[in-house]
């Protein structure tokens, strides 16, 4: 990461999925980089999405080791409680598309709320949220997927808010929405047929050399792997 004063230290949370792990990797890998920080429900007791004080141990536990001028979110999820992505307008019920609010947009929202103090008040820094280009509502052009798309907006909807709210106290925050390109996971395995995946460490790659580009401003950015911009 060139652009972030070194030495640096990086948090990852969900680094027990394949895009989390891809970062930690990444990061440890990374010149400048002095120590990456693991946090999932495998290695921090309490961090759930769905568990607002969990997330707030979690943070205050992991506060003294910070600041982390690189916090990336890579947590979601596509299949909830058993149930995949929905087709049809039919197929929708409200519990299934509550925890799909729950997970992939409250949670999002929860976790901007609990870490965003463990980035640093001075000098340029990096907060990264796994978001999906399904989540763009200008790019919906083959529908379905209802509760994963619209919970995904929702997430970068409030990705965008707590930018605009950050940039008063951290000028130098950059606040951006990553769509990783369809990489094999447990998350996209049972929907890849007929897709060109891309692999974790490639993606990844990517997705930190974008970033690295990226000029803090009063919003936040959406952007692909390979760094061109995604209309919301
Ligand atoms: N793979 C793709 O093709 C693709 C494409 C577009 C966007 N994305 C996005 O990229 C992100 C990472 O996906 P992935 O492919 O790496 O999937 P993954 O391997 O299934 O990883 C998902 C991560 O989220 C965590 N997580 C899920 N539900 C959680 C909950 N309720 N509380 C706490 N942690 C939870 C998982 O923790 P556990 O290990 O404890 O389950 C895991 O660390 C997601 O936001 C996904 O929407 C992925």
């Amino acid at each position: 990461m060139q652009s972030i004063e070194h030495p640096f230290k990086a948090l990852v949370l969900g680094s027990s999925g394949t895009i989390g792990a891809a970062f930690v990797q990444a990061l440890q890998n990374s010149p400048g980089c002095s120590q990456v920080v693991g946090v999932s429900r495998a290695s921090h007791a309490g961090f759930a999405l769905e568990d607002e004080k969990g997330l707030e141990h979690v943070a205050a536990q992991e506060k003294g080791k910070g600041p982390f001028s690189v916090i990336v979110d890579a947590t979601g999820a596509l299949t909830i409680d058993g149930q995949g992505p929905e087709k049809r307008l039919a197929a929708l019920n409200a519990s299934q598309l509550a925890r799909a609010f729950e997970v992939n947009a409250i949670g999002r929202a929860l976790i901007l709320k609990h870490f965003i103090d463990l980035l640093p008040r001075q000098g340029r820094c990096l907060f990264a949220v796994l978001s999906a280009r399904v989540g763009s509502l200008s790019d919906n052009k083959l529908g379905g997927w209802y509760g994963y798309r619209a919970s995904k907006a929702a997430g970068n909807m409030f990705l965008q808010t707590a930018a605009i709210e950050s940039h008063r106290t951290r000028p130098e925050a950059v606040f951006a929405a990553l769509q990783p390109g369809t990489v094999p996971s447990k998350l996209s395995a049972p929907f890849q047929s007929g897709h060109a995946t891309v692999a974790a460490d490639d993606s990844v790659a990517g997705l930190l050399k974008a970033i690295d580009k990226l000029e803090a401003r009063a919003q936040a950015w959406f952007i692909d792997y390979q760094g061109s911009t995604i209309d919301w």
